[in-house]
């Protein structure tokens, strides 16, 4: 009996010493240490023997596994530290190396451009207004009726608009002054708004003309609004968009839900106002309308234009673009290709 537990411990020791990794430490340990081990089993075993023999084969057992515990115990240790070691070495990143590159993606030119004609606006004291007041798939009522533009004016005709399959009073808005009567319609004045947005006309796409674009609408109800307002406003932020050399003015114009209207054109930045086939030879382009709300669409949203007067505004984002960047094509925004976009 003790001979076999001193073989035990001379093999287990050989074993111990020859193991070259955590992991054959691991399976010796298993060998001689685990309850099925064969030490284990002779400690069990020990009520089976002559009791006179029992202290004896019972400390020796106990002592030989201790031993083999410590050894065991002690090399792991070793294993341990050396193997972190290696791991550290073989897994150190070097901070210095390049990395990988990820190209960023960025703002769309007319993103961009829309961000730039709100912020000027909110510091003129302009509040953006929510999507839920300027739906894109809209009702006439919104589109056209509230804002004066009688049922027989061309705009209206399915050349120009885009009536929804099925239900004739539903349009995809041709312009941002749905917002207006929204807000009238939703708060008592002082109302001073502006909301950018999609819309969309029936048009024959070209290189001047998409059949959806984008514009930011404008409106100022209060008491005592009046023509200067609107000039005063309009001016700086052309001011402020284009810098002050640009040459700009005024154009009386006609809109069924202003009175008086004006328009703003911008000197053409192809033609530096010689004439050209982007101006259509006349040297100007156009970039917005305007005027005072008319006293109608004040009375239908509720707002008595004895007290109460306004002016509104809506400006093409696309054209702002166009004259800034001088882009020549409006195509060029909706393409997505990248050698266009990466230059903004
Ligand atoms: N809705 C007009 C258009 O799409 C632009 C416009 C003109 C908006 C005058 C206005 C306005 O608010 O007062 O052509």
């Amino acid at each position: 009996m003790e001979d076999k537990i001193l073989k035990i411990k001379e093999t287990a020791l050989a074993d111990i010493e020859n193991a070259k990794n955590s992991k054959e430490l691991e399976d010796v340990k298993n060998k001689y240490l685990s309850r099925q081990s064969e030490l284990n089993t002779m400690k069990k075993g020990l009520k089976d023997i002559e009791p006179a023999l029992r202290p004896k084969i019972g400390a020796l057992t106990n002592e030989v596994f201790k031993l083999l515990e410590s050894e065991i115990d002690k090399k792991h240790q070793n294993f341990y530290k050396s193997e972190l070691n290696e791991k550290l070495q073989s897994e150190k990143i070097d901070v210095t190396l390049d990395g990988t590159f990820n190209p960023f993606g960025k703002v769309h030119p007319l993103s961009s451009t829309i961000n730039e004609i709100v912020e000027i606006f909110e510091h003129l004291g302009f509040s953006i207004i929510e999507n839920k007041y300027s739906p894109e798939v809209e009702v006439e009522k919104y589109n056209f009726d509230l804002l004066n533009v009688p049922k027989e004016h061309p705009a209206r005709d399915v050349q120009d608009t885009y009536y929804c399959y099925g239900a004739d009073n539903i349009v995809l808005r041709s312009h941002t002054s749905n917002a207006q009567v929204r807000q009238m319609l939703n708060s008592a004045p002082p109302v001073k708004i502006i909301s950018p947005g999609r819309v969309y006309r029936n048009e024959s796409v070209s290189a001047r003309k998409n059949n959806f674009f984008h514009q930011v609408e404008g409106l100022y109800v209060d008491k005592g609004v009046t023509f200067a307002h609107l000039k005063g406003v309009l001016n700086e932020f052309i001011r402020q968009y284009f810098g002050a050399n640009r040459p700009t003015r005024f154009r009386n114009s006609f809109f069924p839900f202003t009175e008086p209207s004006a328009e703003i054109d911008v000197q053409c930045i192809v033609c530096q106002g010689k004439g050209c086939s982007t101006c259509s030879g006349t040297g100007w382009l156009e970039i917005l309308g305007s005027g005072m709300v008319d006293p109608n669409v004040l009375k239908d949203a509720g707002i008595d234009p004895d007290v109460y007067s306004g002016f509104a505004f809506g400006m093409g984002v696309e054209r702002l673009a166009m004259l800034k960047y001088a882009i020549d094509d409006i195509r060029l925004f909706f393409n997505n290709d990248e050698r266009f976009l990466k230059q903004f």
